[in-house]
């Protein structure tokens, strides 16, 4: 049949990221303005229905082999349970995770559980609850905490935890969050922050650095490269031991996004909650599936544009220093949570 999602730089994707919406119920400043953004019409997100169609196109004309449900926040989702319990039922074996923020995932973790999600990421950038109440402008901070229980006691693990740190404001959480982390058996990430704020106002000094993240774990633990396959993941992986008995504690990943791209391993494709494939985080094409799947197209119809958008993809995003377009870097019009990240 069709070849998959290949891009002209000879890259498949075969990892699907899928935003269920664009709202969310924080307000993170590295993500989204006080205020909010427009948010799109209901009508203008994909459908349940058009949810389990695109993805069914994907795993059966295209190759995707793993799904992740992002937003916004998917928790907003009325109807999230129902969407996993139906791609689950056409989707016996494939992986889908679910990011989110974990706000109100106390009361729906089980049920998640039951209708097949696999495992969850979810994003904390602190463990204070004033600095939680600064960054995330929701004073949300118990909440969160109550959803990651669940998800825990529901087994939606290995729980994955993102971080993103930013200097002067939760910079020296970073070892506590890594502590309390590998004490419940965690997975914590942190992320370098990247320029896909709503109000660009990203700085390159403002960003921790994976070699500051580094720096800064390593006056509490020893981190060793953890010896398996990278496999295109974002995140790199350390082992990390006790500083006094030198015993192994567990890993901790740094997605060096900025200072340390992994393009060249790129595995993503990703459709907006609009119906949007966008080839890559940082792309300023987006081609449009939605009005595909709202006509008499057929699936190998809306997987040849799919095809299409993902020959767009670019190289790498160009704002490393390692000269692949540094210079022409523009920020895109979306910001990360209009994207799904
Ligand atoms: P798993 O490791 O499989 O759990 O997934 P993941 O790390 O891809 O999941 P998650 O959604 O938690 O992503 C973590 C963060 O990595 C995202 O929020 C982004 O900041 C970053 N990231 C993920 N994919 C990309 C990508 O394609 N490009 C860049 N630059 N950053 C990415
Ligand atoms: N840079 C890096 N990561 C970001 N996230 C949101 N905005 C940014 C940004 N500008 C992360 C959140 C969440 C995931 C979906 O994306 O921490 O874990
Ligand atoms: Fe892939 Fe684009 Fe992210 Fe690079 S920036 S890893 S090409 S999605």
């Amino acid at each position: 049949g069709l070849p998959g999602l290949e891009d002209r730089y000879g890259r498949v994707a075969t990892d699907m990221r899928l935003s269920l919406t664009d709202k969310c119920n924080l307000r993170c400043s590295y993500c989204m303005p006080a205020e909010g953004l427009p948010w799109l019409a209901k009508d203008a997100l994909l459908s349940a229905e058009e949810i389990v169609r695109v993805v069914g196109i994907g795993v059966h004309l295209l190759g995707v082999r793993e799904l992740r449900l992002t937003g916004g926040e998917p928790l907003v989702r009325a109807d999230l349970v129902d969407i996993v319990a139906a791609l689950r039922a056409e989707h016996p074996d494939l992986p889908i995770a679910l990011t989110t923020n974990a706000v109100g995932l106390d009361a729906r973790a089980a049920a998640l559980k039951s209708a097949g999600l696999t495992r969850i990421n979810v994003s904390l950038d602190t463990l204070h609850p004033e600095t939680f109440a600064r960054l995330a402008r929701r004073p949300f901070f118990d909440r969160v905490l109550a959803g990651i229980e669940a998800a825990d006691a529901a087994g939606l693990g290995p729980i994955k935890i993102n971080s993103v740190l930013m200097r002067g404001i939760n910079d020296a959480d970073g070892p506590d969050l890594l502590a309390w982390c590998l004490e419940r058996g965690y997975e914590l990430r942190f992320i370098e922050q990247m320029p896909l704020d709503a109000d660009h106002g990203w700085t390159r000094d403002g960003m921790v650095t994976a070699a500051e993240v580094r720096e800064l774990l390593s006056e509490r633990f020893h981190l060793s490269p953890d010896a398996r396959d990278r496999d295109g993941a974002p995140a790199e992986r350390f082992e990390v031991r006790g500083k006094d008995d030198g015993a192994l504690l567990g890993t901790v990943g740094i997605i060096a996004s900025v200072t340390e791209p992994f393009c060249a391993d790129c595995k993503r494709t990703r459709i907006t909650a609009e119906g949007k494939v966008m080839s890559c985080l940082f792309s300023h094409e987006e081609v449009d599936l939605r009005g595909l799947l709202r006509s008499e197209a057929s699936d190998e119809q809306v997987a040849r544009r799919w095809q299409e958008a993902m020959w767009l993809k670019p190289r790498a995003h160009g704002m490393d220093h390692t000269g692949l377009g540094a210079d022409g870097f523009v920020q895109p019009d979306r910001s990360m949570s209009a994207i799904g990240g």
